[in-house]
């Protein structure tokens, strides 16, 4: 499987996001906090089919520099014209990925200022995506943010009201796993009821590291380490637990409502003043539940022989389950778990189940079915029999009218393509600046909820953003 996590080391259709919680949606934002209206004229100016549109890249470091390196240089329905980054090495080098073609800034508001540049991409620290997102957007741009998308919750209201006044210019966040067709393929399947309805959802995100960088000039430690520090970053929550929440909000079609949690600085007491290991509980309107848990002591994935990434997402519905799980490769697991009452029903698909087969012994078994390839490791070693029953699997899906496809690019590369194509044609991102925003949401209150032991509701965000509260200062965790 093509790699979706990429943490450094996933169709949001209408009908979803109308679910969403509108919970800072119809908030009047402060005059004060809001973005200053300029009279850029709102034109898609790249509306020629085939035409190639023409971009700039603000803060190519590690994240950044992927993109450019691995996806943005290969995609031709974009021509990268300027690069922006305050450090010099991080520049120069993303500079060179192009012949030295791009026009370099360290400022980027001078980049903004090039009228030919249409689209910008932002993979800057958290803290700074805001403040480049409202001057690229006043600007007259087209905005990819990578996530979390914004930090506060005076710009969760101050992006809305920006995008509100306009809105023909594209908004992305970097969230990618809307962009892979295996996550797709699992949401697809809920959709058609395959696994019942959804009630719990586990999800973890287990390293072993502490995510410092070393730093050989001491006064540049901020700016290296940034995601250690609350002033900065949103810690584990906005760089590992934004994915997997948004995978949540997404399979099951609404935002959270809540939040409770602990967390602590319990390892790595060195100074960083964001959690180092938190578990976090997630309600959701019809009662579902998320538990999540991200630490950085252990990377030990239940069940597997090699722990991979420690990343994993389990959809747990009343007929069924499916578990994707982040190893080298990638894999996902179907497992079929019809709930008693229904028994009758299970029979009746049993049938549809026998071919001859082994499937429905695997069934009974409770072994699972790989509908994700990449189960090279299953336990059984035999993989020409793990083939067959991909195609087993594959084949009793379809019937479903659920397609299986195989994942034809990288998730990574198809979010950047598409939002150039978004930008073109005039469409609408999978991952727009709704699903961005409630995925910050859900980040900035998981936060506050085990900064203040207490859970938090979703609506609370409105109010926290017309009074411009600064969660990210809001005391340091008890245990540090
Ligand atoms: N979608 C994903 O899977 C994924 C993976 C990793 C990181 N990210 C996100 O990407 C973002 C960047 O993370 P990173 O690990 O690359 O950080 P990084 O520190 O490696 O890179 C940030 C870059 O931005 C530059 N920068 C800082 N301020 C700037 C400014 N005012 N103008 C121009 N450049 C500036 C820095 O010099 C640096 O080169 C974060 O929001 C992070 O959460 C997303």
């Amino acid at each position: 499987m093509p790699d979706v996590k990429t943490e450094n080391a996933g169709n949001s259709n209408g009908a979803n996001r109308r679910n969403f919680v509108k919970a800072a949606g119809a908030a009047t934002a402060a005059a004060a906090m809001l973005p200053r209206a300029r009279s850029t004229p709102l034109v898609r100016t790249a509306k020629a089919a085939g035409k190639q549109v023409t971009y700039g890249f603000i803060g190519p470091g590690s994240r950044g520099g992927r993109l450019l390196e691995r996806h943005l240089r290969r995609i031709d329905v974009g021509h990268c014209a300027a690069i922006c980054d305050i450090y010099e090495p991080n520049l120069q080098k993303a500079i060179n990925l192009f012949d030295g073609k791009p026009t370099p800034y360290t400022d980027y508001r001078k980049l903004l200022e090039n009228k030919d540049i249409e689209a910008v991409f932002i993979t800057t620290p958290l803290y700074m995506h805001y403040p480049i997102m409202v001057d690229a957007l006043e600007a007259g741009k087209h905005v990819f943010c990578e996530k979390s998308l914004v930090f506060t919750p005076a710009e969760v209201v101050g992006l809305r009201e920006l995008h509100a006044q306009r809105p023909n210019q594209v908004i992305q966040v970097g969230l990618q796993r809307r962009y892979s067709s295996f996550y797709r393929t699992a949401k697809e399947m809920i959709e058609k009821g395959v696994i019942g309805k959804i009630t719990h959802i586990q999800a973890q995100w287990h390293r072993n590291k502490s995510w410092r960088r070393g730093v050989k000039d001491p006064a540049r430690e901020d700016q290296i380490n940034w995601r250690l520090y609350r002033k900065y970053s949103g810690g584990l929550c906005a760089e590992l637990m934004s994915h997997q929440v948004d995978v949540a909000d997404w399979m099951i079609g609404s935002a959270p409502k809540s939040v409770m949690g602990v967390g602590g600085i319990d390892y790595w007491k060195d100074g960083r003043d964001i959690y180092d290991n938190i578990q976090l509980i997630f309600e959701y309107p019809e009662g579902e539940k998320l538990q999540y848990s991200s630490i950085m002591t252990n990377r030990h994935i239940q069940g597997r022989r090699t722990p991979g990434d420690g990343c994993r997402e389990v959809i747990l519905g009343t007929d069924g389950a499916i578990e994707i799980t982040l190893i080298p490769g990638g894999e996902g697991m179907w497992f079929r778990d019809p709930m008693s009452e229904k028994m009758g029903d299970q029979k009746e698909a049993q049938q549809t189940w026998v071919a001859g087969a082994t499937v429905a012994d695997m069934v009974g078994q409770g072994e699972g079915l790989p509908i994700i390839p990449g189960a090279q490791d299953l336990s059984s070693g035999d993989v020409g029999f793990i083939e067959k029953e991909v195609q087993f699997a594959k084949r009793w899906l379809y019937n479903k009218g659920i397609m299986v496809p195989e994942e034809d690019k990288d998730p990574e590369y198809k979010e950047l393509e598409s939002f150039l194509i978004d930008v073109r044609d005039g469409g609408t991102p999978k991952s727009d600046i709704e699903v961005g925003l409630n995925d910050s949401i859900a980040v900035m209150l998981a936060n506050h909820c085990m900064d203040e032991e207490r859970k938090v509701y979703f609506s609370e965000i409105d109010q926290m953003g017309r009074d411009g509260v600064n969660l990210s200062l809001g005391g340091a965790p008890k245990s540090a």
